[in-house]
């Protein structure tokens, strides 16, 4: 295969957009609020995050309604049929908005965008549309945005820049406490139900030490929790010679941040140094999404995982010998093509014998260009809903078992807030990233890692008793 090499996107590539920013920041038709609107994974969210960094920096506030913004950005996501309605939905709805606001101006980005043709069908069939870009040119858009507001131009840009990396760029994050930080874009594996190749391009590493400096900052900051980022972060360094993700893992946990997490690894390299880290590291969370897809080896295969159920149960069994107390979550897709009842039942039991923590659940949705889409053998749709239903309800029942058996525990959780439902309450994730609502505690330890007695379970949360300082002394 033909590996270009990646191109570090340089100073004078930011520097120039820092130009269209002063020149749009300086006009009197500038847009002066933005909303944006996310869809999809983390990756997209950390994008979001980038997004609003350069906006805020050309000056836009951000506007809490989408109708009353003057820039509304569409981040979207076509992992699934579903999540591509929705967004589409969305744009159309805002198109009556827009003829009462005329001056506002709609982006759409993201996963979508980078599908072949989507983004001149976009502007074609949605006239209200004004900028369409992909993934790969986040940076460009004060040059998108003075293109738009000066030139009033329609603007279009989904050049497959895929193998660039831009570094330093303004993040707004969405906590002050919890960061994401990007380790590596794109993904090689082409598991046969999926777009995120075609749409994220190859892997490609960001070097070890703009990951560390960007961690230390954060550090420095104040943040509590970081989550790495990477469609396959096992994989981490294999294309740019960097060090491993281990070895990654380990000089982050040196920076001091007190809790590390990441996502997604993929089993089939899930390493025995990998698992060992989760016994020595003393920032690595208690948790680990660990996707399956499906409990039926002739599944596995057909899907392009490259690993059976035998190999991902044996590093299950690894994992919570080096880490008893790890939560593990995953994926499962259903009605892959040519999924029998039995292939199914092999999924059903998996999820009995892993016991996850939780479990998000998929029906295969096709793609145009993956290889599935071609296969023989497609589920039909009533039988695929009752297999995600009874794979669901198993799910819930585990959850509730395991969340019950965490009673009596003393964990730490990192509060987010006050809790929704009762305001007396303060709420916060533990380790294994379940949220905790909890008694006794204040607003004062909001943004803090503290000590809390699990005394209770529901269906998906757990309840607590904070531990005051002068208990624990
Ligand atoms: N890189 C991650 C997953 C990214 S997509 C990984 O390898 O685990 C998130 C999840 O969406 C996948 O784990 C899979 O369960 C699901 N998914 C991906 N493509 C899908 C499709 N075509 N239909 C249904 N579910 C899909
Ligand atoms: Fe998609 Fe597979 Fe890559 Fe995950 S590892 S992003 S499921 S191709
Ligand atoms: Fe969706 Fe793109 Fe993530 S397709 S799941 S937003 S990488």
């Amino acid at each position: 295969m033909h590996r270009e090499p990646v191109r570090h996107i340089g100073p004078e590539a930011l520097a120039e957009q820092g130009r269209f920013a002063g020149l749009v920041r300086g006009h009197a038709d500038r847009p002066r609020t933005y909303h944006i609107v996310t869809y999809g994974c983390q990756m997209n969210a950390h994008d979001s995050e980038t997004l609003a960094g350069t906006l805020s920096d050309i000056g836009l506030t951000q506007a809490p309604q989408r109708e009353e913004a003057d820039l509304v950005l569409f981040n979207t996501c076509c992992i699934r049929d579903n999540a591509e309605r929705k967004a589409l939905g969305n744009i159309t709805w805002l198109k009556e908005i827009k003829k009462r606001r005329p001056h506002m101006l709609i982006g759409v980005c993201g996963c979508m965008m980078q599908q072949r043709g989507m983004a001149e069908t976009v502007l074609k069939q949605y006239p209200f549309v004004d900028i369409a870009f992909g993934t790969g040119s986040l940076y460009r858009l004060p040059e998108y945005l003075y293109l738009a507001v000066e030139e009033k131009r329609r603007v279009i840009d989904v050049s497959r820049e895929e193998s660039t990396i831009a570094e330093g760029l303004p993040v707004l994050r969405e906590s002050p406490f919890k960061a994401y930080i990007n380790i590596m874009y794109g993904c090689n594996n082409y598991c046969a139900y999926c777009i995120v190749p075609y749409v994220r391009g190859r892997e490609r590493s960001r070097r070890a030490e703009d990951i560390l400096h960007e961690a230390e900052a954060l550090v420095a900051d104040g943040v509590q929790e970081i989550t790495l980022l990477g469609q396959n972060v096992n994989s981490y360094g294999n294309d740019a010679g960097e060090i491993s993700f281990p070895e990654l893992l380990r000089r982050l946990d040196q920076t001091g941040i007190p809790r590390l997490r990441f996502m997604t690894s993929h089993p089939k390299d899930l390493s025995d140094e990998l698992v060992a880290e989760y016994a020595r590291s003393r920032s690595l969370a208690p948790h680990l999404h660990l996707p399956v897809q499906s409990g039926s080896d002739r599944i596995l295969a057909a899907m392009n995982r490259r690993y059976d159920v035998e190999t991902y149960l044996s590093r299950v069994d690894k994992l919570r010998a080096a880490r008893p107390d790890i939560g593990l979550t995953t994926d499962l897709i259903v009605a892959f093509p040519g999924e029998t009842e039995e292939d199914f039942e092999q999924s059903m039991r998996l999820v009995e014998r892993v016991r996850y923590d939780s479990a998000f659940t998929f029906i295969y949705s096709p793609r145009t260009g993956t290889k599935a889409a071609d296969l023989p053998g497609q589920v039909a749709p009533e039988v695929a809903s009752q297999r995600i239903e009874r794979l669901i309800a198993l799910q819930e029942g585990i959850t509730k078992e395991v969340l019950h058996g965490l009673r009596g525990q003393q964990m730490g959780i990192l509060v987010e807030g006050t809790s929704a439902r009762r305001q007396t309450q303060m709420t916060g994730k533990c380790g294994r990233n379940i949220s905790v609502n909890f008694t006794g505690g204040h607003e004062g330890l909001i943004g803090h890692i503290v000590p809390v007695n699990i005394t209770g379970a529901g269906s998906n949360t757990l309840r607590g008793e904070y531990i005051k300082e002068e208990q624990t002394t």
